[in-house]
């Protein structure tokens, strides 16, 4: 039914405001009508940092109601104005309620909206463009050769702001078609989702100008769009790019940044055509802006043909960035790309299941980034990291589920964390590996194609892989994959898999679960998960065999027996879950461990075993060793092995895991701990060519991660000559690649006085760009000084310069790592708590304090520690995750610490004249 405007009647009778707890005190919109289409009309006085607006809401009733309750925050709506009509009818407001914990607005109307009619409501609003990154708000960048700043306003509705912009139905399964007009002074560009349609004078502002863009198809109001700017366009270069058959792109940014690579951004028609491909579905829209905002609330955004991206993460400076940014920016990329499918076109019903957008959308783009350049193998390295923060992150027993009902904005908010990017990542890749390449996409793409511009929970998804594991016969025909995969998407924790070999030729295992938790008494029986089982055997090491042969079912009994199709052995190792597919530990009987161990340590291809497994066993045995289940003499024997360890993977895993163990010791043991990180270290750094001649022998960029990482490591520990090479490196007075400037300087300024301090004080100063920055303030926290290194946080404390500030969290993290500074660094840190707390986001703190309270040895030292921040609000969660990990490391002192030290000193006895 369409609406016909001249039969709108405008009424405004005495209405009647209030702001009680309104008797609908759900936290989801009544569902008694369905919005179809806004037609939006937003005015930016850009000069004045405001707007104003008009809604129409095209409204079916679903059934007859007497109120409507929509979503609207800090904007000032001219109530008298408000009309609600139809073809037939008119209608009045009688009354206005409004509730402020989920933002909803309330009009109690004259007379009852009937089912089944159509209804249109309009709005008229204004507010000023706000600087709190959130909804239709104001950024600006200053000019390089006028020094005049200029304003420019932007929107970020995601997750719940499209609210703070106009009056709406701010629930992402509220999808409407959307008409935007954009009225602003001539002299800016204004941008939506769609393309201009066609542009007309204002009718009373001189030079002001109203654009009306195409319809957008139906969307949720997180992924509405639009800006109002001066920025300059530079469209993708066509000769390093295949221009995409369809769809135009543009980039938008600060006249400064014209010149600058922009890599990551240039991927976008690749990356599009990628998806396209994979997915076999087309992206709808016909053009796609690339916005570069000076101020962004988060990385980048994935809206519909208007993508954001925050210019402060965004490295434009090839010759200053790390290698880990670049590789984080194509990341970004493929994200938000991947995220037209997940996320824009099929999304979730509630932000509950946020993570059937950011998993997908993140296992994507790894595979989009080594499809689109294998040569850099970056894929495989962010999910080992994936894998590695997750075990250490859930074990700790406080982790909620992925999946899990949140209400307020400030719970949907608090849903996007690393955690559920990461582990909804790892589920995607469960699935894929799980049912096999084939199953995957036809499962994928069905659920794609039927769920298309549609709404969905995560039953939808398993459906499709159901369908299409039975369709491909992977699974049996009874497999209930629903009732398998809810048991790691609806609960917290993973499991620790126990099997045990019979080795008497029966070909049998007994296996049970148990869930994996550290720093507490493991309960027994404490949650089940749907295991799938892939056994690999020493003879037939074809770690590319991820179909699983057997499962642990729920219900757990204590005990279950399968029988191998394949058994090995006696003398060979049996190994599950090939590549890590599934996110479980293993413990296997003690022959096993002994038999894996001798693969690894006599084997120049370690038997085989894939690179995440090894990287998996040194993780489980230290966990096992952490839990008591094995000894840490066990575990240190079989690290062992490392010596003749190639691969980037494994190292960082076991660095990472030993470095947070040897910052809770102290006196000899500590001592210990260095020699045998010495000893360890020493054959991988004897593997690579010197630090002091890296200008010459330039590594290839696939390389550099792992020696930047080996060099560092092995100047912190002083291995061998690392310090003096590093020293000779950064005397040179040349030109330092970016990720080898930090570990040259690095051990300079150590081992260095005041004139070092002052040497890079000044190369800091000089810094043309953040990236140099960050690094500069890294060097600075290896300063052995502290008088001078207190100027220095001070300084970027308070600056006004976001890069300047954040110059903080580099120096200190670095200070933190070195034991010379640490307790001075924490102290200092807390007695700053307060203005912390009030310069920097919820993620930066809680990277801050788990680095803090890594450091943290003494149990009094933890409840100061808490007694000082407990009542600073920023740091309310950021300190709920840190005392976790605090407790955790306190049972370990208490439970371990002293195993640790004695497998320690038995090594070192072995293998050296302590
Ligand atoms: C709106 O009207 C419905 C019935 O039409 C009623 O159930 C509901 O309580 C009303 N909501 C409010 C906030 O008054
Ligand atoms: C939205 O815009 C399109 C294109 O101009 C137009 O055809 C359509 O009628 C508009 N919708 C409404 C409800 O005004
Ligand atoms: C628009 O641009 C012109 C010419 O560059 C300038 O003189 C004028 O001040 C600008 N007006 C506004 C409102 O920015
Ligand atoms: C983009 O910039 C070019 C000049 O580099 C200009 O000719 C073109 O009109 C611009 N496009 C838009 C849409 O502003
Ligand atoms: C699992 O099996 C191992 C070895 O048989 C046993 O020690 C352990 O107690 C069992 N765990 C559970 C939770 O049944
Ligand atoms: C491991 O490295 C050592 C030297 O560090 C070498 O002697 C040994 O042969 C290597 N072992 C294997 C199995 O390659
Ligand atoms: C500071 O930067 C300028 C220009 O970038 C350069 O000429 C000068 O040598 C630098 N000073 C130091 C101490 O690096
Ligand atoms: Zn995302």
């Amino acid at each position: 039914m369409a609406w016909r405007s001249q039969l709108f009647w405008l009424l405004s009778l005495a209405i009647a405001r209030s702001s009680i707890l309104a008797v609908y005190d759900d936290y989801r919109l009544p569902r008694a009508l369905e919005s179809q289409h806004y037609d939006l009309r937003i005015l930016t006085h850009l000069d004045e940092l405001r707007f104003v607006g008009l809604v129409r809401i095209h409204l079916l009733a679903l059934e007859s109601t007497w109120n409507i309750t929509l979503h609207v925050k800090d904007l000032e709506i001219d109530e008298e104005r408000t009309t609600v009509s139809s073809f037939q009818d008119t209608n009045c407001v009688t009354s206005i309620e409004t509730h402020d914990l989920y933002d909803f607005y309330t009009l109690h109307l004259c007379r009852e909206l009937v089912k089944d009619e159509v209804y249109q409501l309009e709005m008229h609003f204004g507010a000023r463009l706000n600087s709190s990154q959130s909804g239709y708000y104001n950024s600006s960048y200053t000019d390089v050769k006028s020094k005049k700043i200029h304003h420019l306003a932007v929107t970020q509705f995601s997750p719940t702001f499209a609210r703070q912009a106009f009056p709406c139905f701010d629930e992402p399964s509220w999808k409407a078609t959307f008409n935007v007009t954009l009225g602003y002074h001539r002299n800016y560009t204004g941008l939506s989702n769609m393309p201009v349609l066609e542009c007309q004078e204002h009718e009373t502002l001189d030079n002001y100008i109203w654009c009306k863009h195409e319809t957008l198809l139906r969307t949720s109001t997180y992924l509405v769009a639009y800006a109002v700017h001066d920025l300059q366009n530079r469209t993708i270069a066509e000769d390093n790019q295949t221009p995409h058959r369809k769809v135009i792109f543009r980039n938008w940014m600060q006249p400064k940044m014209l010149d600058k690579e922009m890599p990551s951004l240039e991927m976008a028609p690749k990356l599009i055509t990628f998806f396209e491909d994979l997915f076999q579905l087309n992206f709808p829209l016909t053009k796609i802006d690339q916005l570069i905002a000076p101020d962004h609330r988060f990385t980048a955004m994935e809206n519909w043909g208007l993508v954001t991206f925050n210019e402060f993460h965004l490295g434009i400076n090839p010759n200053d960035d790390l290698q880990t940014k670049k590789d984080s920016n194509a990341f970004t990329a493929g994200h938000e790309y991947a995220h037209q499918w997940f996320g824009n076109s099929v999304t979730m019903k509630w932000w509950n299941d946020l993570w059937l957008k950011e998993g997908p959308s993140t296992y994507f783009s790894y595979m989009a980034m080594d499809a689109l350049q294998p040569e850099l193998g970056r894929g495989e390295v962010m999910i080992a990291q994936d894998l590695q923060n997750f075990f250490a992150k859930d074990s700790s027993g406080s982790m909620p589920a992925i999946s899990k009902e949140v209400r307020d904005p400030a719970e949907i908010l608090g849903q996007f964390s690393d955690y559920v990017y990461q582990k909804g990542s790892l589920m995607f890749r469960m699935l894929h590996k799980v049912l096999g390449d084939n199953v995957f996409f036809q499962g994928i793409r069905s659920y794609l194609r039927q769920n298309a511009l549609g709404n969905v929970i995560q039953m939808d998804l398993w459906k499709s892989m159901q369908e299409a594991a039975q369709q491909g016969n992977v699974i049996p025909a009874d497999f209930n994959l629903s009732k398998a995969m809810d048991s790691w998407t609806l609960q917290g924790g993973y499991p620790l898999v126990t099997l045990i070999r019979d080795y008497t030729g029966t070909g049998r295992v007994k296996l049970n679960q148990t869930r994996f938790l550290r720093g507490k008494e493991t309960e027994r029986n404490s949650g089940c998960w749907w295991i799938p089982l892939s056994f690999i055997r020493q003879g037939l090491p074809d770690f590319e065999n991820t179909i699983p042969q057997a499962s642990l079912e729920c219900p757990a009994e204590t005990q279950e027996v399968r029988t191998l199709p394949d058994p090995p052995s006696s003398d060979e190792w049996l190994l599950v879950n090939p590549q890590v597919s599934s996110i479980f530990r293993v413990n296997y009987d003690e022959h096993n461990w002994h038999l894996i161990s001798q693969s690894l340590w006599n084997d120049p291809n370690f038997g085989g075993i894939h690179k995440l497994n090894r990287a998996q066993l040194v993780d489980d045995i230290l966990a096992l060793a952490s839990v008591r289940i094995r000894s840490y003499d066990w575990a240190l024997n079989m690290l062992g092995y490392l010596r003749n360890e190639t691969e980037f993977l494994p190292w960082k895993r076991a660095l990472k895991l030993l470095k947070d163990l040897g910052a809770l010791l102290s006196g000899q043991e500590k001592k210990n701990f260095k020699i045998y990180m010495q000893q360890l270290l020493s054959p991988l750094y004897k593997r690579f060519s010197k630090l002091g001649l890296i200008l010459r022998t330039m590594p290839a960029t696939k390389e550099i991660s792992f020696l930047r990482f080996a060099y560092s490591q092995a100047c912190h520990y002083h291995v061998d000559d690392c310090i003096e090479q590093a020293k000779k490196l950064a005397k040179s007075q040349q030109e330092i690649p970016s990720d080898f400037r930090e570990v040259a300087y690095c051990s300079l300024v150590e081992e260095g006085g005041e004139a070092e301090f002052q040497e890079v004080l000044t190369l800091f100063k000089n810094a043309t760009n953040a990236a140099q920055q960050q690094i500069w303030a890294s060097v600075l926290g290896c300063s052995r000084d502290f008088k001078h290194f207190k100027e220095f946080l001070n300084f970027t404390l308070e600056s006004d310069e976001k890069s300047i500030r954040h110059c903080y969290l580099s120096a200190v993290k670095m200070a933190l790592s070195k034991d010379y500074m640490t307790s001075q660094t924490i102290n200092l840190i807390l007695g700053q708590a307060k203005i912390i707390g009030e310069k920097f986001k919820k993620k930066e703190l809680t990277g801050l304090l788990l680095s803090l309270v890594g450091q943290v040895q003494e149990p009094m030292e933890l409840e100061q520690l808490n007694d000082q921040l407990k009542d600073i609000k920023a740091f309310k969660e950021p300190l709920k995750e840190a005392l976790d990990l605090g407790n955790i490391n306190q049972q370990w002192q208490k439970d371990c610490a002293s195993d640790f030290s004695r497998a320690l000193e038995i090594y070192l006895r072995r293998t050296t004249l302590l």
